[in-house]
């Protein structure tokens, strides 16, 4: 399966983004995760939706040739980050690519709570009528504390973490059948 990893921090050091290259790396083979570019889209503008710049034409073909995108969250001021959102504005607009196509939400925060509140927004933008994208019920994955859960090298390294997050990609596989 085909999966663009959108995420929504574009700091190197950032934890969703170890986050997601743990998911590539652990779930090769199953889920061919390829990480998006956000970070080079200019804002959304409307005037110029219709024949936009080649950044946001290359970031909507990778959407177009994916099977699913796997958004990798953090939380910014109880929602999500602005450069996450504006790609969903250039993603809901014209092709209106997410709709139909499966999204699998996960966010890791340092505090305790682990980006509850983002995804619950995030929940309700990919249901909105120009993303309209199917996600799982059941499946939440809240990684709090993420500061003690990934090593120096990068690395996820807490075992429950882990187990949880093979149980809900199993049940993603299965769900986006
Ligand atoms: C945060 N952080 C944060 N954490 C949280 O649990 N709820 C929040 O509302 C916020 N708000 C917030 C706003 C801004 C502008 C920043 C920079 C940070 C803390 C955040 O969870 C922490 O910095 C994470 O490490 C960010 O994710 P990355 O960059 O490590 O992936």
């Amino acid at each position: 399966m085909k999966i663009v990893a959108l995420v929504g921090s574009i700091r190197k050091e950032s934890y969703n983004l170890k986050l997601a290259k743990f998911m590539q790396e652990r779930y090769k083979g199953r889920l061919d995760i390829e990480i998006g570019n956000i970070r080079d889209l200019p804002h959304y503008d409307q005037d110029i939706e219709l024949d936009p710049p080649a950044v946001v034409k290359a970031f909507k073909e990778t959407i177009a040739d994916a099977d699913a995108v796997l958004w990798v969250t953090p939380e910014y001021n109880y929602s999500i980050p602005g450069v996450l959102k504006n790609a969903i504005d250039w993603l809901s607009r014209v092709d209106k690519l997410m709709i139909g196509k499966p999204s699998l939400v996960v966010g890791a925060s340092m505090g305790q709570l682990g980006t509850v509140r983002a995804q619950q927004h995030l929940r309700d933008i990919l249901f909105s009528t120009g993303v309209s994208s199917p996600n799982m019920s059941g499946n939440e994955v809240y990684i709090g504390s993420v500061h003690e859960k990934i090593n120096d090298a990068g690395q996820l390294v807490h075992e429950p973490t882990i187990a949880f997050l093979d149980t809900v990609v199993d049940n993603f596989i299965k769900f986006q059948k």
